[in-house]
């Protein structure tokens, strides 16, 4: 059950980072049709944990231009990719200790910040890479 579908409006024009994006989904369709299928704590901990991975992965990616751009958003932009972190790691930490289940809720939780971060914040750094010459 793919229940997050990559559509051109969440393209950010910028190679790189849309790809980046497409692999997110790609890990959060797979956790989301590990959970509709009822598979073990086991995969679903592991697909937790790749998740976890690559999204430090991509923050890092789009952090490391901030720098080098004409950025006025980096704060805010840094703050939000922080606060996701902090919020999937200890929704993890909890998972693994077996203190909660994976929920339809924190699947959708994933997918509508995904959405708006990539719509809004993600677009205006997408903005100042093309600004930069980067696409
Ligand atoms: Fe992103
Ligand atoms: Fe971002």
């Amino acid at each position: 059950m793919a229940i997050f579908i990559w559509q051109d409006k969440y393209s950010v024009r910028v190679k790189e980072t849309d790809e980046q994006h497409q692999k997110l989904i790609e890990i959060l369709n797979e956790l989301a049709s590990a959970m509709s299928r009822g598979k073990g704590r086991e995969v679903l901990q592991a697909t937790l944990e790749n998740m976890v991975i690559y999204t430090k992965q991509h923050f890092n990616e789009e952090e490391k231009y901030f720098d080098d751009l004409d950025y006025p958003e980096a704060d805010q932009h840094r703050l939000e990719h922080k606060k996701l972190m902090e919020q999937v790691l200890t929704f993890q930490a909890e998972y693994e200790a077996g203190r909660v289940n994976m929920t339809v809720e924190i699947i959708l939780f994933l997918k509508d910040w995904l959405i708006k971060h990539i719509s809004e914040t993600d677009k205006v750094f997408g903005q100042a890479m093309n600004k930069a010459g980067k696409f």
